[in-house]
C-alpha cells in the first residue's frame, strides 16, 4: 500500500487525536503495529509563525514512528501554505482537517466548516499540493448534516485538487461522535475515486477493522478512540496491560519534551479501562510524580 511516494507496511492507521496523540502514545501505537501515524491537528496559524527548530521540537516526531502524517487545521490559503512549508521537512504526508467540529474552529471557517465551502476547500487543498513534493491528503466527514450528505462530491473534489489520499469519518458534522457510522457512503466514495481511501469510525478491534475494509472496499482503516484506551488495538495478540502502560511511561520519560505527571496519569487512566481490578483507578490523577505513577501501576 502506498500514499503518493510513501510506502505503508500495513492497512491500519492511528487517527489524529487532539490532546491524546503525544509522542509516546504515537510510538506505542507504532510498536503495536499501526502502519501510519497521524499527529493531532495542528493550528496552521500557530505553526507557521515558528522557527524550524521550534516546529521540530513541537512535532517531536521520532524516526521509529514513520511514516507520519502531520495534520493541519486552517481556513486561509496563505496561512495553510506557510504551515505546509513549516512542517514539510518533518512530515511524510501532510493532511488537512476537514472534520473538526470544535465551535472555535467552525467559527473561523476551519475543519468541518469547509464541507459547506467547497470552493475554499478546493483552493486551499490545491495551494497545499502546489507547495510541497510530499503527498497531501484530507480527512473529511460524509457531510454537514443529514440534509447535506455530500461526502462523494467532497471526495471527488479532494482528488481533483491533487490530494494523494482521503480519510472518511463516516458521520456528519452534526452527528459529532454519536450515532451510526455510514458504511454505504464510505463504499460509494471508494468506488468514485482512484486515490487510496481510509475508512474511519467506531472500530474497536483489529477484526472490526478488517471487516470495515471488507464492507467498504476501502484501502486502509483508521482507529481513534479505541486506540486511546488500547494502543494495542492494531493487532490481534493478547497483551499484558500493565506492561503496555509501563512501556508507555518509559517512552514518555525518554522522548517527551513536557515530562508532565498530569499527562502521564491521563494516559494511564485511559489504558487502565479494561484492566480487571478492584482499585478505583481515578486515584491515579492524584499522584504528582511520574516515579510514583510507576509504583502505582506496579502495585495493581
Ligand atoms: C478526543 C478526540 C480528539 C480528536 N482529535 C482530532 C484531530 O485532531 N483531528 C481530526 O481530524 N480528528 C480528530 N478526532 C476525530 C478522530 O480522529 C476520529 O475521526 C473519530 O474519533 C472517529 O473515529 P473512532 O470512532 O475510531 O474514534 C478526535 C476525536 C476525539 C474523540
Amino acid at each position: 500500500m502506498r500514499i503518493g511516494t510513501v510506502d505503508l507496511p500495513n492497512r491500519f492507521v492511528l487517527a489524529p487525536l487532539a490532546g491524546i496523540s503525544c509522542t509516546a502514545f504515537r510510538m506505542l501505537c507504532k510498536e503495536n503495529g499501526a502502519g501510519l501515524i497521524y499527529t493531532q491537528m495542528i493550528d496552521a496559524g500557530l505553526i507557521s509563525s515558528k522557527t524550524a527548530e521550534e516546529v521540530n521540537k513541537f512535532l517531536n516526531i521520532q524516526d521509529m514512528e514513520r511514516p507520519v502524517s502531520v495534520q493541519l487545521i486552517g481556513s486561509e490559503k496563505n496561512i495553510l501554505v506557510k504551515a505546509v512549508e513549516a512542517v514539510e521537512p518533518f512530515a511524510d504526508i501532510i493532511d488537512l482537517n476537514v472534520g473538526c467540529i470544535e465551535i472555535d474552529y467552525l467559527q473561523k471557517g476551519c475543519g468541518a466548516a469547509l464541507l459547506k465551502d467547497l470552493s475554499k476547500l478546493e483552493t486551499n487543498l490545491r495551494a497545499m499540493v502546489d507547495t510541497t513534493e510530499k503527498p497531501v491528503s484530507a480527512k473529511i466527514r460524509i457531510g454537514w448534516d443529514n440534509q447535506h450528505i455530500n461526502g462523494v462530491a467532497v471526495a471527488q473534489l479532494v482528488e481533483n485538487a491533487g490530494a494523494s489520499a482521503l480519510c472518511i469519518h463516516g458521520r456528519t458534522a452534526d452527528q459529532g461522535y454519536a450515532g451510526k457510522v455510514n458504511w454505504t457512503i464510505m463504499k460509494q466514495i471508494k468506488e468514485k475515486v482512484k486515490i487510496p481511501v481510509i475508512a474511519n469510525g467506531d472500530v474497536t478491534s483489529y477484526n472490526e477493522g478488517v471487516s470495515l475494509l471488507q464492507k467498504t472496499g476501502c484501502d486502509l482503516v483508521m482507529i481513534g478512540r479505541q486506540a486511546q484506551h488500547c494502543p494495542w488495538v492494531f493487532h490481534e495478540k493478547q497483551v499484558d496491560i500493565k506492561q503496555q502502560i509501563l512501556r508507555f511511561i518509559q517512552l514518555y520519560e525518554q522522548y517527551e519534551v513536557r515530562q508532565s505527571p498530569v499527562e502521564v496519569a491521563d494516559h494511564v487512566f485511559w489504558m487502565l479501562r479494561d484492566l480487571k481490578t478492584s482499585e478505583d483507578t481515578k486515584k491515579v490523577h492524584l499522584i504528582q510524580t511520574i516515579p510514583r505513577i510507576i509504583r502505582y501501576v506496579n502495585r495493581l
